[in-house]
């Protein structure tokens, strides 16, 4: 049985992960003011409003209202319990607690699935490697230029034809139930009712989740003329196909310092760039790219580059990629020459040419638009000429940097003579609040949202949140308030927030702002974590937090006065002649009171 943890343990394993670096590893973080901003991992948004504090190693997404301590992210992140979170923070911090490492009833959901990966990918690699089944694929391996240390590093396998399915006896032979064989893709049932391998007579691929975790196995034939060159798993609980990506996990870290991803077609292409050093690369697993893909990666970096095959399935596969992206995030193209794909290109010109054509001959998305699109039309044609030019325009528009969209209309000139490139700038500034009307105006609606927020913080409730960051960052002014028994926070939500801090400091003797975000509900909880991120002067003046009170105290009766004048004006206005002149003592007595 696990043994609970003291508070004491929980602090040292959540003090031993630095959080930023944990969730950087996940997402581009962007320093701003006190804390680190980001696009939220738990839910699609395209404006930033995930917040990580490294003060107070606590993360809140204004977006969604996920927010917590490290343990939480993991428990978000990997959908685990607690306990699971707080065992796998001890192990990135290299903490060992006494009675934590005992194998307890919290296992991740579909482990044993994961565990048969596991098993089975040593397996093939096993067979690979020290087998006399190894012989033929090794050949085949090494004629692709594919060494030991390549099989190494990618864990590659084989599974032979014509065995006794050694696979399924080794896994039977550890435990698992043959409903788990079938569960992981790795076995069928054949007509006969018994399990039969997928894989045979294949070189075996793992596939790996972020966490470099096997989640399902690709298998290539050596027999040229097959019609199914690779056969993949087929869609499991651990492994969608629409969601994970080859290569991610050992990719990301490189993505996080460069902030540029290569998206490619094979995983024989990613074993092509890691031969050349290109690390951050990845791939779709047996589908064509999805939103999600787009999406994940967008998340993880600041650009895509797009190295797809230089065939025409692989140049219509980055114009379909490239509609998914729809200029939301910057993304580049690699073009192959010859039609060939990066391992054949690797293959024909070495090494050096292809880190030189993978980093310096990129070209932007619009050029491969433009590129792409004028295929499409016979330019010989001057009505030709005129549609293809109408269709490019409003891409080039979209387009943020004025000198790019000089090259482009440069571009299209040269492709369509019959239009000048004068016509094509004034025709580009006519369109211009047409093909980005809907940029403008949400770029207009966000700007009035923001002012709108300025406009709305009166000079009461800022001086309510400044006051208010202060008690969080001093007991001694926490006490001074609470000695000061007439004060009240006037809006009932930094009320509200007060007496929670009240409670929790009469209790603990201390103020610890990530406790008390945690005690606190859904709104409570995101404009306490606003306040504490404020930025303030470090130290607190003498008589700042007197001015505070005395102007929360004065711009409540000045709000009040306002209320008060309001309604004496409705009673005018309605007759109420009685009402008119009691709301007039109101008034008077206010205005002594603002005097003092
Ligand atoms: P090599 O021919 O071994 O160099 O691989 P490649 O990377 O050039 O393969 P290709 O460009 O033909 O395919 C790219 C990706 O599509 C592969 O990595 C597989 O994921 C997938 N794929 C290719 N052929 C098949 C197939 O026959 N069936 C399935 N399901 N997927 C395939
Ligand atoms: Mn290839």
């Amino acid at each position: 049985m696990a043994r609970r943890l003291s508070e004491d343990e929980l602090e040292q394993i959540k003090g031993s992960v630095d959080l930023v670096e944990l969730i950087g590893q996940d997402i581009a973080l962007t320093k701003r003011g006190k804390n680190y901003l980001g696009l939220c991992p738990f839910h699609n948004e395209k404006t930033p409003s995930f917040n990580v504090s490294p003060d107070k190693q606590f993360f809140h997404c204004f977006g969604c209202g996920k927010s917590g301590t490290v343990f939480n992210y993991l428990m978000f992140q990997k959908n685990i319990d607690f306990m699971s979170a707080v065992k796998e923070i001890a192990e990135i911090g290299n903490i060992k607690i006494d009675g934590l490492e005992e194998k307890q009833s919290f296992e991740k959901p579909h482990q044993r699935l994961y565990d048969i990966h596991h098993e089975a990918a040593i397996f093939f690699h096993h067979l690979l490697v020290n087998t006399e089944y190894g012989s033929e694929p090794l050949e085949y391996l090494q004629a692709r230029g594919i060494d030991a240390e390549i099989i190494e590093h990618f864990n590659i396998g084989f599974s032979p034809k014509g065995q006794e399915s050694l696979l399924k006896k080794l896994l039977i032979g550890k435990g698992y139930t043959e409903i788990e064989l079938l569960e992981s893709g790795l076995f069928a049932r054949n007509e006969q009712g018994t399990l039969r391998e997928t894989f045979f007579n294949r070189i075996i691929f793992p596939l790996a989740d972020e966490f470099n975790h096997v989640i399902g196995f690709s298998g290539r034939t050596m027999d040229a003329h097959h019609p199914a060159k690779y056969l993949n798993s087929p869609q499991t609980k651990i492994f969608n196909k629409s969601h994970e990506l080859f290569h991610l996990a050992e990719a990301k870290p490189v993505v996080r310092k460069t902030q540029e991803v290569f998206v490619m077609e094979g995983f024989m292409d990613v074993i092509a760039a890691y031969r050349v050093g290109i690390l951050n690369t990845v791939a779709s697993m047996g589908t064509s790219l999805t939103g999600a893909h787009i999406e994940r990666l967008s998340k993880l970096s600041k650009k895509l580059i797009f190295a797809f095959d230089g065939d025409s399935a692989g140049q219509n596969a980055i114009y379909k990629a490239l509609q998914l992206v729809n200029q939301k995030i910057p993304a580049e193209v690699v073009i192959f020459p010859e039609r060939l794909d990066p391992d054949d290109y690797l293959k024909k010109y070495g090494d050096e040419a292809l880190v030189n054509l993978m980093q310096h001959a990129r070209s932007s998305q619009v050029s491969f638009l433009i590129d792409f699109t004028k295929s499409q039309y016979n330019l010989a044609n001057e009505a030709e000429q005129l549609a293809f030019v109408q269709k490019m325009l409003p891409i080039i528009g979209q387009v943020k940097s004025i000198v790019a969209q000089d090259v482009h209309l440069t571009q299209l000139s040269e492709l369509a003579p019959l239009v000048s490139k004068e016509a094509l700038i004034q025709e580009l500034s006519n369109g211009q609040t047409r093909y980005s009307k809907t940029n403008t105006l949400d770029r207009l609606q966000k700007k009035q949202t923001n002012q709108n927020n300025l406009v709305r913080l009166s000079q009461l409730e800022q001086a309510e949140r400044q006051l208010l960051a202060r008690v969080l960052e001093k007991p001694t002014v926490l006490q001074e308030l609470i000695e000061n028994q007439a004060f009240n926070f006037k809006h009932p939500i930094y009320q509200k927030i007060y007496v929670q801090i009240i409670a929790y400091f009469l209790r603990h003797d201390i103020i610890k702002v990530t406790d008390i975000l945690e005690s606190l509900e859904n709104e409570e909880r995101s404009v306490l974590f606003e306040i504490s991120s404020l930025e303030l002067d470090d130290e607190i003046t003498d008589g700042e937090i007197k001015d505070l009170v005395a102007i929360i105290e004065k711009q409540s009766l000045l709000d009040q006065l306002n209320q008060v004048i309001q309604r004496q004006r409705e009673a005018k206005a309605n007759g109420n002649f009685e009402a008119e002149l009691n709301l007039g003592l109101e008034i008077i007595q206010l205005q002594q009171e603002i005097q003092k």
